[in-house]
């Protein structure tokens, strides 16, 4: 296992009940003192970062298909910063690495409808679903894409 995100641990301690709480659940039979706390290390561990494409592969206002983890994502590189939705259209059957960046938005290239890159928010009939969107970063030249994002993703 990897190191563990300095934000991680911040949480981690805020998932530490004082010893006094645990003493006390326990003199009253060791009822449950309140809900448990959401595990929210889960999301920091399974953070999986994938080299998908070279940063010069993606050049400003392009778009590229990629495949992560069995998945089809399409990367967007708006004035130098990379974004990464799903590829297929949340309406029909077409990729959207195929389509035409408007603005900040990506055209389908089979109906037309419009979706906002940054949150893949569907922005015009006839798509009403969104795109799952996922964490993506530059590092030395490579484009990475968070496989573990993939399952999580809304
Ligand atoms: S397939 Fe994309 S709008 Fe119809």
């Amino acid at each position: 296992m990897g190191r563990i995100p300095t934000s991680a641990w911040g949480r981690l301690c805020a998932n530490v009940r004082p010893a006094g709480a645990i003493g006390r659940g326990l003199e009253t039979g060791g009822a449950p003192m309140g809900p448990e706390p959401p595990d929210l290390l889960e999301d920091d561990f399974m953070t999986q970062w994938i080299p998908v494409a070279a940063q010069a592969d993606l050049p400003e206002g392009q778009a590229l298909a990629v495949e992560v983890a069995g998945e089809a994502v399409c990367l967007y590189n708006l004035g130098g910063t990379v974004y990464a939705t799903q590829d297929t259209c949340t309406h029909e059957d077409a990729s959207l690495a195929e389509g035409y960046i408007d603005g900040d938005c990506i055209e389908c290239p089979l109906h037309q409808a419009l979706f906002h890159i940054p949150t893949g928010e569907a922005r015009t009939a006839p798509a009403s679903v969104n795109l799952r969107v996922f964490p993506v970063r530059v590092v030395a030249g490579s484009i990475e894409v968070d496989a573990g994002s993939m399952s999580t993703a809304p």
